[in-house]
């Protein structure tokens, strides 16, 4: 339990890092939590209009889950998941920012591909194939992250790895309310929409 513990931790100091706003404020784009979603992850980024940064916040946002359990996998695979866990919840809930952190949904992508690349190519086939057909990012993350525990569930991966998808899953939806309540509403910002204000 104590290394269950340190792998969650660990995860959690790397997921904590908010590649979004540091990548922004550091090209003098200010806060990227005053513009667009008010989020910090890619999908927001890429309102600002610079489409290499939006490309780097996503690839550092997955990696730093990546990494979290390629790292702690060198103690066993329950680290590892826990270490994966760990990252989410960082990226989520980032002590430095107030626990006021990312949806989730590249750190997500990133662990997932650590634990197990197929299910990784099948979240991404569908991210695309949403994204593709309704040019909504929220959308095609929301589509991609529910049927992932599934996905699992069917490709024989064992229950402490299908319920902890679940739980990433259940907590990548709720931070998704505004997104949600803006898609009921046909009100939800375009992939490729450049915005300046919250709507
Ligand atoms: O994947 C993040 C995306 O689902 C939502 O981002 O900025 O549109 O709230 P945003």
């Amino acid at each position: 339990l104590p290394l269950l513990a340190a792998a969650l931790a660990f995860g959690y100091l790397l997921g904590s890092i908010p590649f979004g706003l540091v990548l922004t404020r550091s090209a003098g784009l200010g806060d990227i939590r005053a513009i667009g979603s008010g989020n910090i992850g890619a999908t927001n980024v890429l309102r600002t209009g610079n489409r290499k940064l939006a490309a780097a916040t996503l690839l550092l946002d997955g990696l730093k889950g990546t990494a979290a359990v390629l790292v702690a996998a060198w103690f066993g695979p329950a680290a590892a998941l826990a270490a994966g866990l760990g990252a989410f919840l960082g990226h989520l809930f980032p002590v430095w920012l107030g626990f006021k952190g990312g949806k989730g949904v590249a750190t997500f992508l990133g662990v997932l591909l650590a634990i197990h690349w197929p299910a990784f190519l099948i979240f991404a086939a569908i991210w695309i194939a949403m994204a593709f057909a309704f040019r909504y990012s929220s959308l095609a993350a929301l589509v991609a992250s529910a049927a992932t525990p599934v996905v699992l569930f069917f490709m024989g991966l064992g229950w402490p790895t299908v319920l902890v998808f679940a739980a990433m899953t259940a907590l990548s939806v709720a931070k998704h309310h505004e997104n949600i309540a803006r898609l009921l509403a046909g009100t939800e910002s375009r992939i490729g929409a450049k915005s300046a204000k919250p709507p």
